[in-house]
């Protein structure tokens, strides 16, 4: 089973999906920190983006992202491996490689999995794919409150990721036509992460009853 959420950054998608995962009993798949990861790899080596993804050795234990064995998961939540990682996510090379792998992990087992592209490219056959949004404001509020940084310097570098992330030509950000979209911008966590719970179970009993 896979439950896809989508969508722009700072839309609570992380925490949402967390949060789901944990409450349905399924594993958490940040695709993410992946794109990240390729990122901080590529910088590091000085090497082509898409020769990295291609040997990707990228293990993720619950909340730790490991690199060939090394922990770095505060390593790609820096401000510039978010952009790099923006810019990386745009090259068709690296989407293949990171796809592929995403489609390996998603084929056993029960997964809520998170990023831009999960319930339209990665996998279109989820049984529930949630569209989560909010207003750029309130995003970039609410990332400046989890970072401790300047809300107006985190809606500047929103904006050109979001700019990035819509308009490039592989897989654009955009909500699947099947999927739900939710506008979080006056929910509270609590309320979002029920509405989501509510939903996933709707479907899942659909689908045991259709079996
Ligand atoms: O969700 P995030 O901020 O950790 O994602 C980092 C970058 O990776 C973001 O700019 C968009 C890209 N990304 C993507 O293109 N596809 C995904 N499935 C997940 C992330």
């Amino acid at each position: 089973v896979v439950i896809a959420i989508d969508g722009p950054a700072g839309a609570g998608k992380s925490s949402i999906a967390r949060a789901l995962a944990l409450e349905l009993g399924f594993t958490y798949l940040d695709s993410g920190a992946m794109y990240r990861a390729v990122a901080l790899d590529a910088r590091e080596r000085e090497a082509d983006p898409a020769a990295v993804a291609a040997q990707l050795r990228i293990t993720l234990d619950g909340e730790r992202v490991l690199l060939d064995g090394r922990e770095v998961s505060a390593a790609i939540r820096s401000p510039e491996i978010s952009q790099a990682a923006s810019r990386v996510a745009a090259d068709p090379r690296v989407r293949a490689a990171m796809v592929a792998l995403q489609r390996r992990m998603l084929a056993t087992g029960d997964w809520v999995a998170e990023g831009r592209d999960i319930g339209t490219v990665v996998a279109p056959e989820a049984e529930l794919k949630v569209f989560l949004t909010a207003s750029p404001a309130e995003r970039a509020r609410r990332r400046a409150a989890d970072l401790g940084a300047d809300p107006g310097t985190v809606l500047a570098e929103q904006t050109i990721r979001d700019q990035r992330d819509l308009t490039r030509a592989h897989s654009p950000l955009q909500a699947a036509p099947d999927s739900v979209v939710l506008d979080t911008t006056e929910l509270g966590f609590e309320e979002v992460v029920r509405r989501v719970a509510e939903l996933a179970r709707e479907r899942l009993r659909g689908r045991s009853g259709a079996t």
